[in-house]
């Protein structure tokens, strides 16, 4: 008994010394470079992305820009990537937006030189 007495003290203790070294620690800095981590690759990655969420409209012969090759879709990188953060209108138009993870990863794209890969 008297060591379960002991034991929830201690535990008192160490937890409180936990809560409050937590509560001390800094705020994460929130960045808006991503991470790139990996070379994203244009062939897995980027061509898909486009492909499947963008082509119905960005095809040949469409009022849209053409969104069909490597050479568009590199010339247009900068546009392409404010419109999927919603400048000046959102891309995939009418919605929704893409998901985080993809959007980050045309991000790195850019931020790694557009490779042709
Ligand atoms: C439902 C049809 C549709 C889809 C899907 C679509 N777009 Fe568009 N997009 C358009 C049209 C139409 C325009 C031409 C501008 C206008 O008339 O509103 C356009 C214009 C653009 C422009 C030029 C800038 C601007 O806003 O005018 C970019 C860049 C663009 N789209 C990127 C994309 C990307 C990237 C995707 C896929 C993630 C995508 N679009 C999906 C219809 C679409």
């Amino acid at each position: 008994m008297r060591k379960l007495g002991l034991f929830v003290v201690l535990s008192a203790v160490v937890g409180f010394g936990f809560v409050n070294s937590c509560a001390k620690e800094k705020v994460p800095v929130i960045t808006t470079t991503p991470d790139c981590a990996d070379t994203v690759r244009f062939s897995t990655q980027i061509a898909p992305m486009i492909q499947s969420n963008c082509i119905g409209c960005h095809d040949v012969g469409g009022s849209a820009p053409t969104l069909t090759n490597y050479n568009e879709i590199s010339t247009n990188a900068t546009a392409i990537l404010s419109s999927l953060n919603g400048t000046p209108q959102l891309m995939p138009q009418g919605g929704p937006a893409l998901n985080d993870t993809l959007i980050q990863q045309f991000t790195c794209w850019i931020s790694q030189g557009k490779l042709n890969n």
